[in-house]
């Protein structure tokens, strides 16, 4: 069957399965897949006593055994760019690829976050804030971007155009990443061996990683150590990479300056945590770069119009790197 609609649907000759398990506003979601997949049955809940295969499921933090009771699944479609729930679940068969979120708004996104907080601490913009509250006129040294170091750790899909822009606005920028991937314009590290390297003499230090084995608590006090003194930190990535204690008192030593913080090992980060309160911290709940339904839909919409053509999948999850 070959259905026309408004992608011209050539595809679409399958009424094959798609389910959304999006936790807020699944209707919304399937609406959006139901736009651009006319020839596929979109669900919006698991059905009861139904066993025919689904064989696409959307999913972000699935509920506990939801993925491993899904019939003839074939492809999982993450709605995160992060995907160490959906792998630590172990829910999902070896042999079903996980797509994770690569799309413009994510990458739109994280470029003007981490831009926004570089340049408030590299332009004093908050410390001037803290003055005016006490009618303070006191110019501070202010420096150009060029006389500033920022490593960015993780040269992906978000480090690597994050890096970019800061190359651009004319920072010293360095990337880390575990193939040494190149930024034009930065200097690029290689391994773990060469993370000192990276961080040494850095002003501000931006976390691009994904939460794996390798990469959990990297942003630890040897690590803030080699910063350079009244550095800053912004961890956009995941709550697991940041050892808190340390950033506490690599801060209340005033070591560090400051740190920009949207991600926390609980979310909401919970009340009473010393991050809340603390004079140098910035808290912002996990809204660095938030998924933008229809930019997100368009992007899994095409990976599953390239399984169903026999085309290679853009952004295929290596379960054994773990991102
Ligand atoms: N706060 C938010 O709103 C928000 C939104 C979206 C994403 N995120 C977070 O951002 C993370 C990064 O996303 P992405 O799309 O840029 O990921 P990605 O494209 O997979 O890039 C990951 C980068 O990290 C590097 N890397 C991985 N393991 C490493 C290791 N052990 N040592 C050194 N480098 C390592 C990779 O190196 P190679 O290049 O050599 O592979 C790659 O450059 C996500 O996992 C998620 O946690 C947060």
């Amino acid at each position: 069957m070959t259905i026309d609609g408004p992608e011209g649907a050539p595809h679409d000759r399958c009424m094959k399965k798609l389910l959304v398990a999006a936790r807020a506003n699944p209707k919304y979601w399937a609406d959006l897949f139901r736009a651009k997949l006319p020839g596929h049955d979109i669900l919006e809940q698991k059905p009861i006593e139904d066993e025919s295969p689904i064989a696409y499921v959307v999913v972000g933090r699935p509920p506990a055994g939801l993925v491993r009771s899904i019939p003839g699944l074939e492809l999982v479609l993450s709605l995160n760019a992060g995907v160490e729930h959906l792998l630590a679940s172990g829910e999902v068969p070896d042999d079903v690829p996980i797509v994770r979120l690569v799309d413009d708004g994510l990458t739109e996104g994280m470029v003007e976050w981490v831009l926004a907080q570089t340049l408030s601490w590299h332009r004093n913009l908050t410390a001037y804030r803290a003055l005016q509250a006490e009618q303070s006129w006191a110019p501070m040294h202010e420096k150009l971007a060029h006389e500033r170091i920022v490593t960015v750790l993780g040269a992906g899909a978000l480090g690597s155009p994050v890096a970019q822009l800061l190359v651009r606005v004319g920072f010293q920028t360095r990337v880390w990443s575990r193939s040494g991937r190149a930024v034009p314009g930065a200097s690029a590290f290689k391994g773990r061996d060469s993370l000192h390297a990276a961080a040494a003499g850095a002003d501000v230090l931006v976390n691009l990683l994904p939460l794996t084995s390798d990469t959990a608590n990297v942003v630890d006090a040897s690590l803030l150590n080699a910063l350079a003194p009244g550095a800053f930190v912004i961890n956009a990535a995941r709550g697991g990479h940041l050892v808190d204690g340390d950033l506490i008192a690599a801060l209340d030593s005033n070591h560090l300056s400051g740190a920009a913080l949207d991600v926390f090992r609980e979310e909401p980060l919970p009340s009473g945590h010393p991050f809340w309160r603390h004079p140098k911290i910035l808290v912002s709940p996990h809204v660095a770069a938030p998924t933008h339904a229809h930019i997100a839909v368009a992007a899994m919409v095409d990976n599953i119009r390239r399984y169903e053509r026999g085309e290679p999948l853009r952004n295929v999850v290596d379960r054994n790197r773990g991102y």
